[in-house]
């Protein structure tokens, strides 16, 4: 069977039994920020289980979009996936409202489909009820229905963990569940929503609800009798085209390539439904997506931009389900692709040039190479490099004071001129570091920093000179910064008293008040004799070796006020 088939089977299957077929809500949940993503068919309907006038009909069906990160790191297996479909079917304001139902039209509809619409053997399935806690009783309604049905050969009692359903948000729903398995696999989930989380209990609810779920991959795969979901129709053809891209066909791959498709797939949903990679929120899981996979490809040995090529399978498979809009998702992609590539070479040989990596060698391949965490540590598992004890915990306050500092940076209230945290942002950052330096040693002594501007995309440098530069001296300062950049030095930080930053030479803005302590980055090697290229009093954050900055140009050099020359200066 394939998969358009399945999905019709399933809304027809319902329709006929007067549900209205509803389209498949947005990824992002509308109105409702509790979650980042749908990550159930209920989702986008919770609220008509409480307000049963609001919702479309006494019942309803979809195939909706879902996407789960929870389980991530398990994505490969044979049932894990980023995302996938659930199929349900729903009814809302029992008994009061016409044409609802609740347990003995749920449990028959999903025993009719399974065994006579889908004609699965009753030998293949058996079913599990809620058997009681110590808070709520037993639901011993559903395990009569369940007895009435002939064919059911096995019924399994089980506790709250894997039968009972709830969203564990104030005033949500929720309730037992009758969950059917095929072949020992969980395939459909009936959700009985007869009571409301209040005050951190379950308070019995008036109208009462029925909301199921089925795995709509995994169904498949069972229809077919595949083991693993990526055999289906619905992740084959990637699968596939990955391995033509890569020209390996090795078993040894295969959980590498089932997480690329896993992860392609999952981000271009996202990115159709304008989620963009960033640095927080939806937009870092899309980040994370597309640079785990690209990661997995690189271990592979791809070393072009091939998700583009890759992406249209993805497309193919859903033609006449779902629209792409492949003009604005296919430029996003390569965006991130040719973005991340460029670094990631330097973050790998970084990463596994260390024996231990610290909290702060985690943050250093987040922060300056775009590195996920879960990627390094995946990565340093790969490569035997131990991680030292508590190097989480040292990751997770470095994020979290990272986070603050750019808040403050983004609020206008950051000193050091730098506003905006992206990692074009840290590199022009730290290109404005060396540009200070060149320019000292070119022109003289005399320069001092006078303002900085610096955006993604170029950086505007103020400085004190009373004459305009001459081609030759522009020429020297952008080769300097150059020769710097090629060498490759690393960007080291010392926190330090004020005064002992002044008296090694640090450049600061002595307009600005600083604390007792300052931080100071030192840009290449030094000794107590010899000073750095460049040192300067900076909040950061920078990137940590000057390798990865590209080629810097100067644009523009002209007058900013009198005494002041402006440069326009980009990396390119
Ligand atoms: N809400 C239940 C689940 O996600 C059934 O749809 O499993």
């Amino acid at each position: 069977m394939t998969s358009n088939e399945l999905r019709k089977n399933f809304l027809d299957f319902f329709k006929e039994n007067d549900h209205s077929v509803s389209p498949s809500a947005s990824l992002i949940p509308e109105g409702d920020t509790s979650v980042l993503f749908n990550t159930a068919g209920m989702q986008p309907f919770k609220r008509f289980y409480l307000e049963p006038d609001l919702a479309p009909g006494a019942r309803v069906t979809t195939s909706q979009k879902c996407i789960r990160t929870g389980d991530i790191l398990e994505v490969g297996d044979n049932t894990h996936l980023t995302f996938f479909e659930m199929l349900g079917n729903f009814s809302f304001g029992y008994p009061a409202k016409q044409g609802s139902y609740f347990k003995k039209e749920a449990i028959e509809f999903a025993w009719k489909f399974l065994t006579e619409v889908l004609a699965v053997k009753p030998s293949r399935i058996y079913a599990t009820y809620f058997a009681g806690d110590e808070n709520i009783s037993e639901d011993s309604e559903s395990l009569a229905i369940l007895k009435t049905i002939k064919d059911l050969h096995k019924i399994v009692p089980q506790g709250a963990e894997d039968n009972f359903w709830s969203l564990g948000t104030e005033n949500s729903p929720g309730g037992p569940t009758v969950e059917f398995y095929i072949d020992n696999v969980e395939i459909w989930n009936l959700v009985f929503n007869e009571y409301i989380y209040q005050n951190g209990k379950y308070v019995p609810s008036q109208l009462k609800g029925v909301d199921t779920g089925m795995g709509f991959e995994r169904l498949l795969a069972s229809l077919n009798n595949f083991d693993n979901v990526y055999e289906t129709d619905l992740l084959s053809p990637i699968i596939s085209k990955i391995k033509e891209v890569a020209g390996s066909f090795h078993p040894f791959h295969e959980k590498d390539f089932r997480i690329i498709a896993d992860h392609l797939k999952a981000a271009l949903f996202l990115l159709n439904e304008g989620v963009l990679p960033a640095n927080k929120d939806q937009g870092y899981i899309v980040r994370r997506l597309i640079r785990r996979a690209i990661i997995k490809l690189n271990g592979l040995g791809v070393r072009e931009n091939v998700l583009k090529e890759i992406a249209q399978t993805v497309f193919t498979i859903y033609t006449g389900v779902y629209d792409f809009s492949i003009y604005t998702v296919l430029p996003e992609l390569e965006k991130e692709e040719v973005r991340f590539r460029v670094t990631l070479a330097s973050g790998l040989k970084l990463l596994q040039s260390k024996k231990v990596l610290t909290g702060q060698d985690l943050f250093d391949l987040y922060q300056s190479y775009g590195l996920p965490l879960e990627v390094s540590l995946e990565e340093a598992k790969n490569h035997h490099i131990n991680i030292e004890e508590n190097a989480l915990d040292s990751y997770n306050e470095l994020f979290k004071s990272h986070q603050e500092l750019s808040r403050t940076a983004s609020a206008g209230m950051f000193k050091g001129g730098l506003v905006g945290q992206s990692e074009q942002t840290t590199k022009y950052h730290t290109a404005t570091h060396l540009l200070l330096a060149a320019l000292r040693q070119v022109l003289g002594d005399g320069i001092h920093q006078k303002g900085a501007n610096i955006t993604d995309e170029r950086i505007r440098f103020d400085f004190s000179y009373a004459e305009k530069m001459t081609p030759e001296q522009i020429q020297q300062v952008e080769d300097l910064v150059n020769e710097k950049i090629k060498a490759d030095l690393q960007v080291s930080m010392q926190e330090m008293r004020l005064e002992d930053a002044q008296n090694c030479g640090a450049m600061g803005d002595f307009a600005t008040k600083y604390g007792e302590t300052v931080k100071v980055y030192s840009i290449g090697n030094y000794s107590t004799t010899e000073p750095p290229f460049s040192r300067e009093i900076c909040g950061g954050p920078h990137i940590t070796n000057t390798g990865i900055l590209g080629h810097f140009k100067i644009i523009k050099e002209e007058s900013s006020s009198a005494g002041v020359r402006r440069i326009k200066a980009i990396l390119e």
